[in-house]
């Protein structure tokens, strides 16, 4: 029987093709730091039985029509908002992702945007590096305090969740925001559930960690960012379009909010015209949430699973739209 071919759209870590060697054929975008080219990604999925790809890559109705084969889109990332689902669905296409091994590493992340924020961090290290730094100043470069301070959680899934585990070492009250009420993690946590805007009224720090759907597209616009203390710090692991970028930087020019740490943004990689870019008090790693070596080497060795489970007919482990099989 000829083996599966799946087309990659980034080079993966040693770990996850030694999962596809021998198992399947395959032909993979080669460059690290670019990403595929669309008409290099549509003229190579033609006739593949599986993709293996990134956040990176629009998989929209365009590409899954094209990919008549295929029998699934393995996204190397928990979130899939750059798969069009529903159109993978029609045409019986398992989507998988990535959950669970990443959550950790992403709260990770979230406390060191926070914390790199409030105690600007980033500012500090370039002024050392300038030579501008001449005497210690009793109030130079101060932030905000982090220990005691209100954390407001939109979005208490796992990630969101793991952040607010985290807060209990700083003696921070959490206050959480979320679609369902989690009564069994108020209790384990500590947390109070508040309405949207009684969070952003109350919290020091607003962390962002829900899906992006067409629900939470700008959630975060000029009203809420007009109800958050002007002390207050934003950070958001999730994704970009959650939050209105030009509302913020209106807020954070205006003084509304202190200070902004964003890893996601509307558009990626940001633009270097993006007005953000310009102010000191936004701290801005690029998308780097899930950025550990062990991590992305994990979720690189998922998506190779999840591929090779499909190609060879089985369900694949992480499949977000089991129903796809009702349309083989
Ligand atoms: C990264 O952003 C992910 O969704 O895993």
């Amino acid at each position: 029987m000829s083996k599966p071919r799946i087309y990659i759209t980034r080079p993966l870590p040693a770990a996850a093709m030694r999962i596809l060697e021998g198992q399947v054929e395959y032909h993979m975008w080669d460059r690290e730091n670019e990403a595929v080219r669309r008409e290099t990604l549509l003229r190579e999925i033609v006739d593949v039985d599986g993709i293996i790809c990134l956040i990176t890559e629009k998989m929209d109705a365009e590409v899954i029509e094209r990919a008549h084969r295929c029998r699934v889109i393995a996204q190397v990332a928990v979130g899939y908002d750059n798969i069009d689902v529903a159109a993978a669905t029609r045409r019986g296409i398992y989507v998988t992702n990535t959950p669970g091994v990443l959550t950790e590493t992403t709260a990770d992340m979230g406390w060191a945007i926070l914390m790199a924020t409030a105690r600007r961090v980033v500012e500090g290290d370039k002024f050392t590096r300038s030579g501008r730094w001449k005497t210690w100043e009793l109030m130079g470069f101060t932030g905000q305090d982090v220990w005691g301070a209100t954390l407001g959680i939109i979005g208490l899934g796992r990630i969101g969740t793991a952040i607010a585990r985290r807060a209990k070492g700083f003696a921070m009250p959490i206050l959480y925001h979320n679609r369902n009420r989690a009564e069994a993690l108020e209790a384990e946590l500590g947390a109070r559930y508040a309405s949207l805007d009684d969070l952003l009224r109350q919290s020091d720090f607003v962390m962002i960690s829900v899906a992006l759907t067409p629900d939470t597209r700008h959630f975060i616009g000029e009203r809420e960012l007009g109800l958050m203390k002007p002390s207050a710090i934003l950070v958001n692991i999730a994704r970009g379009p959650i939050v209105d970028q030009r509302a913020l930087y209106r807020a954070l020019v205006d003084r509304k909010i202190w200070a902004a740490g964003l890893d996601v943004f509307e558009v990626e990689p940001v633009p270097m015209d993006e007005p953000l870019l310009r102010l000191d008090n936004v701290v801005v790693p690029p998308h780097l949430g899930s950025g550990s070596i062990a991590t992305r080497t994990k979720m690189a060795t998922m998506a190779a699973e999840n591929c090779l489970a499909a190609t060879t007919g089985k369900i694949p482990p992480n499949v977000v739209n089991p129903e796809a099989k009702e349309h083989r």
